[in-house]
């Protein structure tokens, strides 16, 4: 297969690219799409077929359930059994945005869009070029992260264009992703409700919309392979780059003398920008110390760096955080293999 290289950078100069995008989608193909969180990997998530080519476009797995991107609140009641009240409140204050909600399917989601589940993860995307591409397309769109499956998620074209070339339809360039990181996933399923992945969104804002909030088990813990997962996709090794990763929690300077103590060869080391100056060592920034919005922004492009770089071994420095940075310390547990040293 041959991808098109689409552009999207401006909505109006741009708009032959996004119609062709939409042709493709309402014919079944397969396009990344840029959203404000990563690209997606988007079909059509009512045809049965499109969906399960996006399993094997990316090796997905087929019980990892995929998200559906909707441009309206309208498009919602068709998908799911019963739109609970706590949607709504949510939707108000979070969507469009980097929020993902699990709810009860209808049986006009195909199976093979939801993993084989009763339910579905529904997303109102912020992205001007995901929400356009939706309406013109006239159909939800089914995206997970436009990666290969097991790496980390893309926030721009190149990252798509270097899994997936040859493998998709076509990628629409809209420039890198803003927020970085994936959409926080909850689901209204629980009593209360659970929040299955951390995000932008984060707990303390969901909280004030809806006080009951909890954060499931395994967003910080390894999920045992027998347990069956709230999410499925918390029991695959994710975000991966080839080398081995390794987060340590440390001030600058007990960082700087651990990086200096290590013997083996190869290794670098993904640090703040702060740190830079002092390293001696091979070292990419992820981002600044104390923004995590700036970790979120920086952290996917940053693991991948360390596969060009060609490092055996990279050591991640990492502080404690909530708000966005535990999304930031989610996906590096995922990527480290929970791999984690406290100096
Ligand atoms: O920001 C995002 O969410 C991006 C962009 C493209 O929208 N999409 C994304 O999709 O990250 P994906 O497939 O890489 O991650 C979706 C996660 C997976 O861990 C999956 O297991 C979980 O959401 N999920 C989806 N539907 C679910 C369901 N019905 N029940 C439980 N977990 C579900
Ligand atoms: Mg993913």
């Amino acid at each position: 297969m041959i991808t098109e290289y689409l552009k999207a950078g401006d909505l109006a100069a741009d708009s032959a690219a996004l119609d062709r995008a939409a042709e493709l989608l309402r014919s079944g193909r397969l396009v990344a799409i840029p959203t404000e969180t990563v690209y997606g990997l988007a079909a059509n998530a009512l045809d049965p077929n499109a969906a399960k080519s996006i399993y094997t476009a990316k090796g997905r797995p087929s019980d990892n359930p995929l998200i559906v991107h909707v441009a309206a609140l309208s498009e919602i009641p068709p998908l799911v059994k019963r739109v609970p009240d706590a949607l709504y409140a949510l939707a108000e204050r979070f969507w469009p945005g980097p929020m993902t909600v699990i709810m009860e399917k209808s049986e006009l989601v195909p199976y093979e869009t939801s993993g084989g589940l009763e339910t579905v993860a529904v997303r109102m995307p912020s992205h001007p070029v995901a929400r356009e591409l939706i309406r013109r397309a006239g159909v939800p769109l089914a995206a997970p992260s436009a990666n290969l499956s097991g790496r980390p998620s893309p926030t721009s074209a190149r990252h798509c264009a270097a899994d997936l070339d040859g493998r998709v339809d076509a990628v629409l360039d809209g420039g890198d992703c803003e927020v970085g990181v994936e959409s926080t996933v909850l689901t209204l399923c629980t009593d209360p409700p659970t929040v299955l992945r951390p995000g932008a969104v984060t707990l303390g804002m969901l909280r004030t919309v809806l006080p009951e909030m909890q954060l499931d088990s395994g967003v910080f813990t390894q999920v045992a392979e027998e347990r069956i997962a709230a999410s499925p996709g918390m029991k695959y090794k994710h975000y991966s780059p080839k080398a081995r990763v390794v987060l340590v929690r440390g001030g600058a300077a007990e960082f700087r003398q651990f990086l200096a103590q290590r013997q083996e060869d190869g290794f670098g080391a993904l640090c703040f920008e702060e740190d830079a100056a002092g390293l001696t060592c091979p070292h990419f920034a992820y981002g600044r110390e104390r923004d995590a919005a700036s970790q979120a922004h920086g952290v996917f492009g940053a693991l991948r760096e360390v596969d060009e770089l060609g490092w055996a071994t990279a050591y991640v420095r990492i502080l404690d955080d909530d708000g966005i940075g535990q999304a930031v310390y989610n996906r590096l547990l995922r990527a480290a293999g929970f791999e984690e040293i406290t100096l």
